[in-house]
């Protein structure tokens, strides 16, 4: 998403903690003592086993289940409930269900969009399901939907490993499985779901059950990409690849220097074949400044001379490249930064990337960011995944998302961080406003990507399924409808089939 230089990090450190005093958790848990145990979470707690811990308002463990990274999508829930087997889930889910008590399933809790993963009511934390267990001889690891890949690629670091995960600190494993995942691996082998081998599931009727192709293709179908729809996932086993020392890291660029950053980018893009490479470019503007990074990465100690020299070569403010970690790589981008702020994502495909389309992508940063200071954004970052067509080719079986793997796409991903709530109605406004002229924009240079499904983990609040799923709509509907004819999952936010 978005990394910064040193220049806007003094700023971003300032405003975290700004957020942080504003944030008002010394009243809630003031008023805690006052609070009346609501009878659903007590019911849970007496029925579940004693490992499985329900939390109230007052305590540490309820404000980190509740915590999110973006603001807007935290909420105070009645209690908090951390199980630790699968037979618990199933227990709450049945006393939710009964009750028609909301609740909220949080994994990384990095969903933008307000109530996908918080709740008013019950706020399930999956924090206890936090084991790796390495196979060897399948090439697998089974980790649990409590972790952060930061912890996953921590722990299969010693047997020299690696997964498809997120690009950044702090997402979880659970929205990445069950929505998509785009990785540095991503060239190599295809989105994070690509590599899943099978899921534990807790079906909305409380049966336990493992998801794979050959067991249940309909719900391994229905997984990758539809979320929450089809119960819990408590665990999931996805492929291991070896993982060597990486070449890259962050270089970062002024205003006055985009035009030699937008050459490299458009560069590496034209002659993009070799698929350990990947970049991650954001154009950002925080706080009225404007200033490029751009994450370089080679699934190498030593990258090839060719396709990044540009980026070194091109005038820059600060470079911090290397051999290093896969996991000290990832860790090297100050994004947890950025938390606390309200928060909206958007997602607009991309053919081609190049010099022309990407000006038009730094003219949008440069003009929102302007426009919004207004509106108390705080940054606002227009950021280009640059893919090899061939992204899509790493799956036996469809998937939820994308509806069609005929062709590989790059994109732009927006992200726009504000402070005050009275300004929500603006930046969705304007967030929609720039999709739409940017959509227009690349189609005026010949792209065809006008109707190519969102990213679902990047749309914003409203997107219709059609827009995501595509033709696969029906099809998940009736998954859906099979699964769960009471609807529980539907006492749960997010995308609903
Ligand atoms: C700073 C930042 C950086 C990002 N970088 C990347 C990136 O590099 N690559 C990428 O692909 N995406 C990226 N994203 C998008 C990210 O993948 C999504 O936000 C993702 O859904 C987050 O997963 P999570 O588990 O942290 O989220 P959560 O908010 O915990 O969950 C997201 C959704 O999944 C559901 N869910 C979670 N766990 C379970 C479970 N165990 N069972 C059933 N449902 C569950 C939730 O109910 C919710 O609807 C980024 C987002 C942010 C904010
Ligand atoms: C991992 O790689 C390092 C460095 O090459 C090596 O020293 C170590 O023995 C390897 N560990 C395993 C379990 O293969
Ligand atoms: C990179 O792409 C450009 C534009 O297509 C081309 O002119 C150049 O020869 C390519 N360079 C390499 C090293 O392939
Ligand atoms: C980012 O924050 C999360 C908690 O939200 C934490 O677990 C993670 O270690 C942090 N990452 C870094 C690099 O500090
Ligand atoms: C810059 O972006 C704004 C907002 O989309 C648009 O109105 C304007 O025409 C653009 N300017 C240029 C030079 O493309
Ligand atoms: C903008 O909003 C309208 C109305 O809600 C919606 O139909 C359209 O799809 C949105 N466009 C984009 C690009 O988000
Ligand atoms: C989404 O739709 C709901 C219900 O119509 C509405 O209340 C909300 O304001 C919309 N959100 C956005 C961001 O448009
Ligand atoms: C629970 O749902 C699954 C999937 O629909 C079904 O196969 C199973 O028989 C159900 N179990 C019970 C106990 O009803």
């Amino acid at each position: 998403m978005v990394a910064f230089a040193d220049l806007s990090l003094s700023f971003l450190f300032g405003l975290s903690g700004l957020t942080a005093r504003h944030d008002d958790t010394s009243s809630e848990s003031h008023h805690a003592e006052h609070v009346v145990r609501s009878p659903v979470c007590e019911q849970i707690a007496s029925e579940v086993s004693s490992s499985s811990v329900v939390y109230y308002p007052g305590s540490y463990q309820y404000f980190k289940d509740n915590y999110h990274w973006s603001a807007s999508s935290t909420q105070s829930s009645q209690c908090t409930f951390e199980p630790t087997t699968a037979d618990d889930v199933a227990i709450a889910l049945r006393i939710l269900g009964q009750t028609q008590t909301e609740f909220g399933i949080k994994s990384g809790g990095h969903a933008a969009n307000a109530g996908f993963s918080s709740t008013p009511g019950v706020q399930i934390a999956m924090y206890s399901f936090s084991d790796v267990v390495y196979d060897s001889t399948a090439q697998t690891a089974t980790v649990g939907t409590g972790l952060l890949w930061d912890d996953v690629y921590v722990a299969l670091q010693p047997y020299n490993v690696s997964v498809v995960g997120a690009k950044v600190t702090g997402i979880g494993v659970g929205g990445v499985v069950l929505g998509g995942g785009y990785s540095y691996l991503t060239n190599q082998h295809g989105l994070g779901f690509d590599n899943v081998v099978s899921f534990e599931l807790v079906l909305p009727n409380g049966t336990v059950t493992d998801v794979s192709d050959s067991t249940n293709p309909d719900l391994f179908f229905a997984l990758r990409g539809g979320f929450n729809n089809f119960g819990i996932v408590t665990r999931v086993t996805v492929k291991t690849y070896p993982q060597s020392l990486v070449w890259g890291g962050r270089i970062s660029y002024s205003h006055d220097q985009w035009d030699g950053a937008t050459a490299a980018i458009a560069h590496y893009a034209a002659n993009l074949t070799d698929t350990k490479a990947s970049i991650y470019n954001t154009y950002n503007y925080v706080a009225g400044v404007a200033e490029e990074s751009t994450i370089l990465f080679y699934d190498a100690p030593i990258r090839p001379y060719d396709i990044f020299e540009d980026f070194l070569t091109a005038p820059h403010i600060e470079a911090d490249i290397g051999t290093r970690s896969y996991v000290n790589l990832v860790q090297s981008l100050p994004l947890n930064v950025t938390s606390n702020l309200r928060s909206v994502f958007h997602w607009i495909a991309m053919e081609e990337v190049t010099v022309p389309a990407l000006d038009m992508i730094a003219n949008e940063t440069l003009f929102w960011g302007a426009a919004l200071e207004e509106a108390s954004a705080k940054i606002i970052s227009y950021d280009v995944d640059i893919y090899v067509p061939t992204l899509y080719d790493h799956v036996a079986s469809p998937t939820a998302y994308p509806a069609s793997r005929a062709k590989g796409y790059s994109f732009i991903e927006v992200y726009y961080g504000w402070s005050d709530a009275q300004f929500d109605d603006v930046i969705f406004q304007a967030v929609n406003a720039s999709a739409q002229h940017m959509i227009q924009a690349l189609t005026d240079l010949g792209q065809d990507i006008a109707d190519v499904p969102v990213y679902p983990n990047n749309a914003p609040p409203n997107t219709t399924l059609e827009r995501m799923y595509g033709v696969n709509v029906p099809r998940l509907q009736e998954i859906k409808k099979a699964v769960d004819p009471e609807n529980i999952m539907g006492l749960s936010g997010g995308w609903k089939f």
